[in-house]
């Protein structure tokens, strides 16, 4: 019984975290000097429809003092191809794809490993209700 519990929670967090891959997801896009609504009220910005097996990015830039953020559909190098580019006084703060609809929302990409930790929080909850 327990093993069951566990198990079907866990198959819906999989599930549920899985779903987009194989097909086109949606992002936010913006791109904003930090402090405004790209940063801070992400649900009032743009989203796009990607093309293909693109996935979702976040990544700062910091370039003379001016912090702006980005969100886009990109290809899943984006991280390596940005960290690598040529920006003279420019230094990037952070970079981070997921692919999954609308994930490039929040400061930090969930883990898996929290996500196992959530998952098995919900299902010690679940047993101490049977
Ligand atoms: C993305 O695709 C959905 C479903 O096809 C459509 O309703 C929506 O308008 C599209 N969004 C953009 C920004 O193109
Ligand atoms: C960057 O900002 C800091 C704090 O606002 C300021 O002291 C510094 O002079 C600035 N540097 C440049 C190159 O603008
Ligand atoms: C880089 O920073 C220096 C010193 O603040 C400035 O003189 C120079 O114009 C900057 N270069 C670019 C490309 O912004
Ligand atoms: C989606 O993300 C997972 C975990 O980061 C990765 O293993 C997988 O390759 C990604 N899928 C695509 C289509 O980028």
């Amino acid at each position: 019984m327990k093993v069951n519990i566990f198990c079907v929670t866990f198959l819906i967090f999989v599930f549920a975290r899985n779903v987009p891959l194989g097909s086109a997801i949606t992002c936010y896009q913006c791109e904003e000097v930090t402090g405004r609504h790209c940063e801070l009220n992400v649900k009032q910005v743009l989203t796009q429809n990607c093309t293909g097996s693109f996935v979702c990015a976040k990544y700062i830039w910091k370039e003379n003092n001016i912090t702006t953020i980005h969100r886009r559909c990109a290809q899943h190098t984006i991280c390596e191809e940005e960290r690598v580019a040529l920006k003279p006084n420019a230094t990037l703060i952070h970079c981070s794809t997921c692919n999954t609809t609308l994930c490039n929302s929040a400061p930090a990409v969930i883990s898996h490993s929290l996500m196992f930790i959530t998952t098995a929080f919900i299902t010690i909850s679940l047993l101490s209700l049977v």
